[in-house]
């Protein structure tokens, strides 16, 4: 939610600010504005609605070497010019950026007020502007000391940038709760909401902790907490290439990362099997210790929460431990029955969704082990974990979440597999062959996306419908959930997901003379998990519903208007397949209702408040 860009150095720094802004439209894209450090007064420009309005808006642009830039995700003050940032204070000397929120902005406000500040939008932000500004003169000019005093005076969760006039050279940051990283370049330094908006310009990034002030001009960086204790910066290398942050060819990122998915799956997998044993040393944990757990607790939202329903079947069918999945937003709210022999497994693609982290400290109160399953490497929830499973989809940049969900099942069977190793649920060949099964996903995921062609002119069949409804069985019904949420937030179309035994407890009602129904077909007999679904496809048909099945080859499917089929495979498996044509299906569904596939309205990628 918001992203935020800083940079100082020798070229005009309205070239880099823009392409990071372009980088970080994902996080939000209700306005983009930009603060360029001229000595005297600072250049600003400010426009709601996307960077291109932005773009559009700037004349002439002096030509200056440091600046801030910030794209919006509205929280308080609907998304117009006057509550876009940088914000000002009075004298339009100093600009602050914001990504998060105040939650004490209006008790700053007032006492502001009082003191003869004028504020100009409805913004929580705004306050932070003012304040520093009065800070700043009762420390001589040193935005360092005001950044931290202020901080001190801020409830909520905040990243923020600021910059003045005099010093135009220097950038202050501090982050709480919310992400920042710096950019280490060439005489140049950049701070930012994420790497993808200085990945072109450098590898070498420095992670930042809570409450940590930062400044950098064009050859130095210094942090310090919030006593002014100087902190030497933690570097690391960002190992995602500028290339993966580009649409190559593709006409969308989300279409990009959806024919990713073969090798994002190849990649979580990569070398996790070493002489016949699965190899997850980086969970931190003793054999001793995984023997003793008593329950696994998932957190996520979203589609990570689909992850985590897909990885309880799995994991209790092969470890034998009690898996229950929350959603990390209501999670936090309880008094969870968790200790220490509960591990948390808190599943993020961003690493930044407040609600999960909200959730893991929660639950680490109770004296939980955290894992995270997290693609976004140094970010919050993995800072915060005991330990950290990366996945390795690479960046994802649409809003929809595909390739991340591929890979965080991926995980999360891998971890199940290593339980059922330790505790002695399943033994080496078993363990062995599911792996072997798992190395098979890539090139059939490969199969699927040759093939889906027909799939894309069938939706366009569907392109008028209102309601769309899913159906699925086992670990089929947390794909039929993930269908939904995708067709709904790319397309716009009512979609809601079902286990196919509640269809008779109340949604069939729903069905009605042409609903379009996607069945997914269990891939086993076992339970007569297959036969019950056949049954539910010939239910909703004789209720007027068109019926879309996703099998595997060879099964029949008396009834259905149209079969997609996937590779066949076991039944734990096949989310990871049959999820594959739900993303196809609402991508297509989208472009062709016209909708703004990679930035759904009112979405944002990374959603960093609560
Ligand atoms: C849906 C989607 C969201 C995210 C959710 C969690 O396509 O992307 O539902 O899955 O906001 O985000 P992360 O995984 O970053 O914690």
């Amino acid at each position: 939610m918001c992203g935020i860009v800083g940079y100082t150095g020798p070229q005009s720094a309205v070239t880099p600010l823009i392409e990071g802004l372009r980088r970080l439209e994902y996080r939000g894209y209700d306005s983009a504005g930009i603060a360029l450090g001229t000595s005297d007064k600072l250049f600003v420009e400010k426009k709601a609605g996307k960077l291109s309005n932005l773009e559009s808006a700037l004349g002439s642009v002096p030509a200056v070497h440091s600046g801030i830039g910030h794209t919006r995700w509205a929280t308080h003050g609907g998304p117009t010019d006057r509550n876009a940032h940088p914000h000002l204070d009075n004298e339009g000397k100093l600009a602050v950026i914001h990504n998060g929120i105040i939650e004490n902005y209006s008790e700053l406000k007032a006492e502001l007020e009082k003191h003869g500040h004028k504020f100009q939008s409805e913004t929580d932000t705004e306050s932070v502007a003012h304040l520093l500004s009065d800070l700043r003169k009762e420390h001589n000019g040193n935005l360092t000391i005001a950044m931290r005093e202020a901080v001190k005076r801020l409830r909520g969760s905040f990243t923020l940038l600021a910059v003045h006039a005099d010093q135009p050279d220097l950038i202050v940051g501090v982050r709480r709760n919310s992400p920042l990283v710096v950019g280490l370049g060439d005489g140049e330094n950049f701070m930012a909401s994420d790497v993808a908006a200085f990945i072109e310009y450098t590898k070498r990034a420095v992670e930042l902790g809570q409450d940590e002030v930062v400044t950098i001009t064009p050859t130095s960086i210094s942090i310090t907490d919030l006593e002014g204790n100087a902190l030497k910066p933690r570097e690391y290398q960002i190992t995602w290439d500028a290339e993966a942050a580009q649409k190559g060819g593709y006409p969308h990122f989300m279409l990009k990362e959806i024919f990713e998915q073969p090798k994002a799956v190849a990649d979580t997998l990569l070398g996790r099997m070493i002489d016949g044993r699965i190899s997850l040393d980086e969970l931190n944990l003793s054999d001793a210790e995984l023997k003793s757990l008593q329950k696994i607790v998932v957190l996520a939202c979203g589609t990570a929460y689909h992850a985590g329903l897909v990885a309880k079947y799995a994991i209790e069918k092969w470890a034998h431990i009690p898996v229950e999945v929350e959603l990390a937003s209501e999670f936090r709210y309880r008094d969870p029955i968790v200790d220490k022999n509960t591990l948390v497994i808190a599943i993020s693609q961003s690493g930044e969704t407040m609600d999960t982290l909200m959730a893991l400290r929660h639950a680490k109160e109770f004296g939980a082990r955290v894992l995270a399953v997290c693609n976004t490497n140094s970010s919050t929830i993995p800072r915060e974990s005991d330990a950290v499973i990366y996945t390795h989809a690479g960046p994802e940049i649409a809003v929809a979440s595909t390739k991340a969900l591929l890979t965080q099942i991926v995980a999360t069977f891998l971890i199940g597999l290593h339980l059922a190793e330790v505790r002695g649920s399943l033994n080496s060949s078993q363990v062995s062959e599911i792996y072997n099964e798992m190395l098979e996903l890539p090139s059939k995921l490969e199969q699927i996306l040759e093939t889906v062609e027909p799939l894309r002119e069938l939706t366009r069949k569907f392109t008028e419908k209102n309601t769309v409804l899913f159906l699925g069985r086992h670990v089929g019904f947390p794909v039929a959930l993930e269908g939904a949420l995708k067709l709904k937030e790319l397309a716009y179309i009512h979609a809601e997901g079902f286990a196919g035994g509640e269809l008779k407890h109340g949604p069939i009602a729903l069905i009605e003379e042409g609903t379009p129904v996607i069945a997914i077909v269990p891939n086993t007999h076992e339970h007569g998990l297959d036969e019950k679904m056949l049954s539910n496809i010939q239910e909703v048909r004789a209720r007027g519903a068109k019926v879309i099945a996703i099998a595997s080859e060879g099964i029949e499917i008396p009834g259905a208007a149209h079969i997609i089929r996937i590779p066949n495979s076991p039944q734990m498996l096949q989310p990871v397949l049959a999820t594959v044509p739900l993303q196809v299906f609402a991508y297509e569904m989208a472009c062709a209702r016209g909708t703004d596939v990679d930035q759904p309205r009112n979405l944002a990628k990374s959603v960093t408040v609560e």
